[in-house]
């Protein structure tokens, strides 16, 4: 249905003038910190908080930075650092940079579609970027924004035939992996949201009406949009209000087990992902079943509260696998030295979530563009100080510039 205002407001808001100041107040942030301070000053406390927030008592969250912070260089000297390639390899093909933007949930609460806004940027770029289950714009709209590289993140649900046809439509759309989520049998509780009231579709109520206010230019941008919904699964249609745990619980398969992993092997013929393991032996287990990738994850201190933080589990898992297929990492990379420091442990690229989702608030699809500016950059500077010239050289370098203090 056409709703001529929102059409219009939109328009306005597609134009060149907002994008030119987009990307005049990207430029001013300097950093994912600077990024994040002004996504909190754009978000409604309550949509803010859903992104930044963490499990319980955000132990994990907050180990996942500190485990990074406990991994310090020593650099290599009078190396030759004047010719740097950021290039790694991933199934046989070169990802421009060792950086993929990982699956989130309803970005379109952040920035009007979202979830497409941030897969252009990082099409453009030739990123990749995982399309979640519970995305706010469907597989299709997002697969037809962008010719860029695609995956899809899949979570298990208890209807075996509503999981097969989400893999089938992947496939039809052509995305190029999938990326199956094992760290949600159901959902952990994030205080903030709960505190905060928070539902999909948000609602407006006396705690959070004042923090909603406060912040115009995103009531704007939400009247002109369409409403935030699970736009990949029914039941999450619009008019209906769901606390969001309670939504998602009812739809989760707590009883899935390695069968279905095998089911969804055999299923799906493309590269297959799995995302959310912490333990070595889980590890190699998953390579023996056939998948073509493992991603360390701990759901970004979102799921299992006191779980391990990422990059302290990596290592382990790194040795496990062997080099059989490429592992991957998430959880806390807030900066281009995390990445070398993730890639050094033998990681071959890591996925941020929060940090492209802070730059869709604060500047959009702009926002997004200096968050992957700011990371090349960062990995870039970071290669020629610690004296490797070479992103795919780190994991060979590793011990020799890493050293572990205190902790991870
Ligand atoms: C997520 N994450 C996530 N993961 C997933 O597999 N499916 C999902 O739908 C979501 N949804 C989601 C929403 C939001 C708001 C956030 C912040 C995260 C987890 C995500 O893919 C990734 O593992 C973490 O975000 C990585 O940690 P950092 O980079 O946010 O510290």
């Amino acid at each position: 249905m056409t709703d001529p205002v929102r059409d219009r407001l939109a328009a306005a808001m597609d134009g060149p003038v907002l994008a030119g100041r987009r990307a005049r107040r990207a430029a001013r942030c300097h950093s994912v910190a600077d990024l994040r301070r002004a996504a909190r000053r754009r978000l409604p406390p309550m949509v803010f908080d859903f992104v930044d927030g963490g499990a319980e008592d955000e132990v994990t969250l907050e180990a996942n930075r500190a485990a990074f912070g406990a991994l310090w260089f020593r650099p290599r000297i009078l190396a030759d650092v004047s010719r740097r390639s950021l290039d790694v390899e991933l199934w046989e093909r070169p990802l421009p940079m060792p950086v993929v933007l990982a699956p989130a949930g309803l970005a379109g609460l952040v920035w009007p579609a979202g979830e497409v806004a941030a897969a252009r940027v990082a099409g453009r770029a030739g990123v990749p970027f995982v399309v979640s289950t519970a995305s706010s714009c469907s597989i299709e709209d997002v697969r037809a924004a962008t010719d860029g590289p695609l995956w899809f993140q899949l979570y298990l649900w208890r209807d075996r035939e509503v999981t097969g046809t989400l893999v089938d439509r992947a496939a039809a759309a052509g995305y190029d992996a999938l990326c199956l989520t094992v760290d949600v049998p159901l959902s952990g509780v994030r205080l903030r949201d709960v505190r905060n009231g928070m539902t999909i579709p948000p609602r407006i109520g006396l705690k959070n009406a004042l923090g909603v206010l406060s912040r115009p230019g995103w009531v704007v941008r939400s009247a002109a949009a369409p409403v935030v919904t699970f736009a990949n699964v029914s039941g999450g249609r619009p008019g209906r209000t769901t606390a969001l745990g309670t939504y998602v619980n009812s739809q989760l398969n707590p009883a899935a087990s390695w069968d279905d992993l095998r089911w969804l092997r055999d299923r799906w013929k493309g590269r297959l992902l799995v995302k959310g393991v912490l333990d070595p032996a889980a590890a190699a287990r998953l390579v023996a079943e056939g998948v073509d990738g493992i991603v360390v994850s701990n759901h970004g201190g979102r799921q299992l509260d006191a779980a391990v933080p990422a990059v302290a589990a990596l290592a382990d898992v790194v040795a496990a696998v062997d080099g059989r297929v490429p592992v991957l990492m998430d959880g806390g990379v807030r900066h281009g030295a995390d990445v070398v420091k993730a890639l050094a442990l033998g990681a071959r690229a890591c996925l941020v979530g929060r940090p492209y989702l802070w730059g869709l608030a604060a500047a959009g699809p702009e926002g997004v563009g200096r968050v992957l500016a700011l990371l090349e950059a960062e990995v870039d500077r970071t290669l020629a100080l610690v004296g490797v010239a070479d992103a795919s050289a780190l994991a060979a370098a590793g011990t020799e510039i890493l050293k572990k203090t205190g902790r991870i």
